[in-house]
């Protein structure tokens, strides 16, 4: 481990250690032994330097116009294109997505990027009719302040980018702390920004673990928002306790989301579908499939076929080309995973295929799964209700359309719905009836684009949304100007005539 590369957190501009000189390190989960590097484990003491930092730096880049809030950000997009190979393959080593989904990643980063650079000269107010002559009123949007970012590990790049642009946009100053897997990942995005001509303190990243580093920052006074992307439990406690500050706190969370396949369905297309959105990124997205509801009719042959694929999909080390499902992010996850296999077979189901870790030859170097498919699935059985966060699949047999929109909103969570219909008629019911921020037709509950709003109801967040039109919005405060040019005293609600 002494060999691997040091790193330090971000603070005012310099790389440096924590003050305690603690460390972790972030590991390859493909490969034990492969360490990516060795990383601060921070304290409050490095939260608060940081939150420091923001302070100072937030009044300049607050000044700054937003188009050349604007400009910077196209800077970004212009050295992440340069680097799309080489963050993707770190990306790869770090985090375990096969390479083709770590290109994806990076380029959703990109695509935020090129859009928020555009965000910097759009309108951003109203201008809003008095009910008193000579007097005008408007709107303007101004920074939050110090924001605190928290970001997962399953989209190293991409979900820190659908933060950090909008905020640095709205004129915030930030304090990140990455996911202690993918450290380095977060980092490298971060240089781009410092490359592209960033102030120093503008952004600051604090690395370490959520019971550490995370919970500093949830409690620092000076940060007026928190936004956070992980886990359900984690959520509620980071509102729990941003809210007793009365803090601004944006989440989003946990899903159970469900592919709908109805008997008009095209079957082929379906699977396709379902083989993507179940075990791309081996099951550890949020938008993941862990459910297919399918009609009666069909669930027989969906299910056959469905087995087929999975036992013919490649496992292994991501850096492979040919490999299409890569390892599990940790050792931790990887025993979770293998918890809900044991689950649903205590509760009745019908394990049809995988439900092993899998260590034969190379992938004994790291943590392995096998994509797994349960059927005879009742829609109240845990592994139908709790995110796994892993490759495997429940499937639950419908009677008929309604009776499919009731078992896919029949969960805690909220955001991402899919349904395979060549009927128009039940495909517009399912839009307005599938529970879900996000609803797909003929394509699977994954691949949202940056340009529309992402989030989840019930469960899955709190109401923000992040990226599309509502990108800028969630870091931005709102003030009402009111300007009376009548040279008297004008009372609104009794003046008026
Ligand atoms: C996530 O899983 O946390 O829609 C985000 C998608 C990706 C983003 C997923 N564009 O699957």
């Amino acid at each position: 481990m002494s060999e691997a590369p040091q790193h330090g957190n971000l603070i005012d501009g310099e790389w440096v250690p924590a003050r305690s000189g603690r460390t972790f390190a972030s590991v390859s989960p493909a490969d034990r032994e492969d360490v990516v590097g060795v990383f601060p484990r921070s304290a409050a003491d490095d939260v608060a330097d940081a939150v420091a930092a923001a302070r100072r730096a937030a009044p300049v880049w607050r000044a700054t116009p937003q188009p050349a809030r604007g400009d910077l950000l196209r800077r970004a997009a212009d050295l992440l294109r340069g680097r799309k190979e080489d963050l993707a393959r770190l990306m790869t080593r770090e985090m375990g997505k096969v390479l083709v989904e770590a290109r994806g990643d990076v380029q959703e980063a990109i695509d935020m990027a090129d859009y928020i650079a555009g965000e910097g000269r759009r309108p951003f107010g109203e201008t809003v009719p008095s009910e008193l002559t000579d007097k005008v009123c408007f709107t303007w949007r101004e920074p939050v302040g110090v924001v605190g970012l928290i970001t997962p590990w399953n989209f190293p790049v991409a979900i820190p980018s659908w933060k950090l642009f909008p905020a640095l946009l709205a004129g915030n100053a930030i304090v990140l702390k990455p996911a202690e897997d993918t450290p380095l990942c977060a980092a490298r995005l971060v240089e781009v920004l410092v490359e592209a001509g960033l102030p120093p303190g503008v952004v600051n990243v604090v690395h370490g673990i959520g019971e550490e580093a995370g919970a500093a920052l949830v409690d620092h006074p000076d940060v007026r928002m928190l936004s956070f992307t992980g886990s359900a439990e984690v959520g509620r406690l980071v509102a729990a306790r941003g809210g007793q500050q009365l803090k601004r706190v944006s989440l989003e969370l946990g899903g159970k989301n469900a592919i709908v396949v109805l008997d008009d369905g095209d079957l082929d297309l379906a699977l396709d579908g379902a083989v993507w959105a179940a075990f791309g990124t081996t099951g550890q997205r949020c938008t993941a499939a862990s459910r297919m509801i399918v009609h009666r009719r069909v669930l027989d042959d969906f299910t056959d076929q469905l087995r087929g694929r999975a036992e013919s999909l490649r496992v292994g080390n991501g850096l492979d080309e040919g490999v299409e499902v890569g390892p599990i992010v940790n050792d931790r996850q990887l025993r979770r995973v293998h918890s809900y296999t044991e689950v649903g077979v205590g509760e009745g189901a019908r394990l049809v295929t995988g439900g092993a870790v899998l260590d034969a030859g190379d992938l004994g170097r790291g943590h392995f799964y096998a994509p797994t498919i349960f059927a005879d699935v009742r829609p109240t059985m845990r592994i139908a209700q709790e995110e796994i966060f892993g490759p495997t699949v429940s499937i639950i047999a419908a009677e008929s359309l309604d009776e499919a929109i009731a078992h896919a909103n029949s969960t805690a969570y909220g955001l991402s719905l899919s349904i395979y219909t060549r009927d128009v008629n039940r495909a517009f019911r399912a839009m307005r009836e599938l529970q879900a921020g996000i609803v797909y037709v003929n394509a699977p509950t994954i691949g949202a684009e940056i340009q529309l709003p992402f989030g989840g109801i019930k469960g899955t967040g709190n109401g923000h949304r992040e990226a599309g039109t509502t990108a800028v919005e969630e870091f931005s405060e709102r003030k009402s100007v009111y300007v009376d040019y009548s040279g008297r005293l004008q009372r609104a609600q009794i003046d008026t005539t």
